[in-house]
């Protein structure tokens, strides 16, 4: 009998949450109503936070999370090589200057000395070092302890680029309680697109705790539109003329925005989704644990940091590393292997400089030694990871990898 194919990634949807969208496509609001309130209040209860703003998708997210902090020509961003394009590519949407950071060689998160490094360089170079947009590769999270100590002696902004990270906790020492990952940072930006813990179809959010922030992002994401008649600043065409009253078709485009809405339609499957969040992170750490377990021993295969101390990963990805020289096979041999036993896998992430566009504007951008960010690329498979995997299927996962691998 054929086996089912286990892709990398993939999202859970119940009959209760299609009908919960049901119920919105047939409501009075199907974009711009109740529920995106309701989602927003919702996501920032969960993550312990004053404000959430949900958009059209992730990219969306860091894009006006950028334009919040002002960011503009002359300015720098130190983003880390390893991660999805969407990170640095907000930075350029502003015509701000990202410099690539190296990695740690062990969990493809940004090294705090290399981070520190492209702060210098960008001072050297006559930019102003804005922000840090780490990326909590996986769902593990970096050390939030040394962000924080790098963004107060540098004056810079921390923004978290957690879209692997939902549910994920770190604290700041091993006296401190764990919080939730967007606890720290002065903003955290969020993906709900299918194969990330929660999802929307496309969706996103930044969350914060400053207010000022929080209404920024509220007008960036609606065109720079603001409803609120405390905001606005023309009198003459606010008010009517004889009662001084506000009129109540007026609005004011203060800055230059963008559409970047999320309707109610998928808010309600975000707020359905939002409900089993804790079923959702449950079984991804049973699913990890029983990787840790079946693939530990196995020989050329290194298993992604447990870590627990300071941080608790939400296992986004379960990423292996393979030395595929001394397994004297390629990685696409083993993908390829892989996939005749229905097994489906991912590679994260191709260093972001190496990209063509990345290649042909080097104007645009500036990177340091990513020595280790080049071998975390070169070694780096991320097995099926998803809420309906169950551990019969890691089971033939591993039996697979033994088998591709030669082991
Ligand atoms: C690290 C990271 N940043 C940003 C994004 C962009 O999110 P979206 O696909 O929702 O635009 C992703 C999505 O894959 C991601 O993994």
């Amino acid at each position: 009998m054929e086996k089912k194919f286990l892709p990398y990634g993939k999202q859970n949807i119940t009959q209760e949450e299609i009908e919960s969208v049901i119920s919105a496509l047939t409501g009075d609001y199907i974009t711009q109503g109740p529920l995106v309130e309701k989602f927003e209040l919702s996501l920032a209860k969960y993550l312990g936070v004053k404000h959430a703003v949900v958009v059209s998708n992730g990219t969306a997210a860091l894009h006006i999370a950028s334009l919040a902090l002002d960011l503009k020509p002359g300015d720098a961003v130190i983003v880390p090589a390893i991660s999805f394009v969407a990170t640095s590519n907000a930075v350029l949407y502003c015509g701000a200057t990202p410099i690539f950071a190296d990695v740690d060689a062990k969990t493809g998160n940004i090294l705090i000395e290399s981070a520190e490094e492209a702060i210098l360089l960008a001072l050297k170079k006559g930019l102003i070092p804005k922000a840090i947009y780490p990326v909590h590769y996986s769902g593990l999270p970096c050390s939030i302890k040394d962000l924080i100590e790098l963004a107060r002696k540098y004056n810079i902004k921390i923004v978290e680029d957690s879209c692997h990270a939902l549910g994920a906790m770190y604290r700041l020492n091993s006296e401190e309680n764990f919080k939730m990952v967007g606890s720290y940072a002065d903003m955290s930006v969020w993906s709900f697109h299918p194969v990330k813990h929660i999802t929307t179809g496309e969706g996103g959010a930044v969350t914060t705790n400053c207010s000022i922030l929080a209404s920024k992002l509220k007008m960036l994401r609606s065109h720079g539109i603001t409803k609120n008649s405390f905001d606005f600043t023309k009198q003459n065409l606010s008010l009517d003329e004889k009662s001084a009253e506000i009129n109540p078709w007026y609005y004011e485009m203060q800055m230059l925005g963008y559409n970047y809405r999320l309707p109610d339609i998928l808010c309600a499957l975000g707020i359905a989704q939002l409900k089993r969040i804790d079923l959702f992170l449950e079984k991804r750490r049973q699913l990890a644990d029983y990787y840790f377990k079946k693939l530990s021993g196995i020989e050329n295969i290194i298993l992604p940091l447990n870590d627990n101390v300071t941080a608790f990963s939400s296992f986004h990805l379960f990423p292996v590393k393979i030395d595929f020289d001394k397994v004297g096979k390629t990685r696409k041999q083993i993908i390829d292997s892989l996939k005749s036993y229905g097994i489906g896998c991912q590679v994260h992430y191709i260093p972001i400089p190496w990209q063509p566009y990345y290649e042909k504007n080097t104007d645009k951008f500036m990177c340091l030694d990513i020595t280790n960010a080049e071998n975390f690329y070169k070694e780096e498979l991320s097995l099926p990871m998803y809420y309906d995997l169950n551990f019969d299927d890691i089971d033939r996962i591993a039996d697979a990898l033994r088998y591709s691998l030669g082991s």
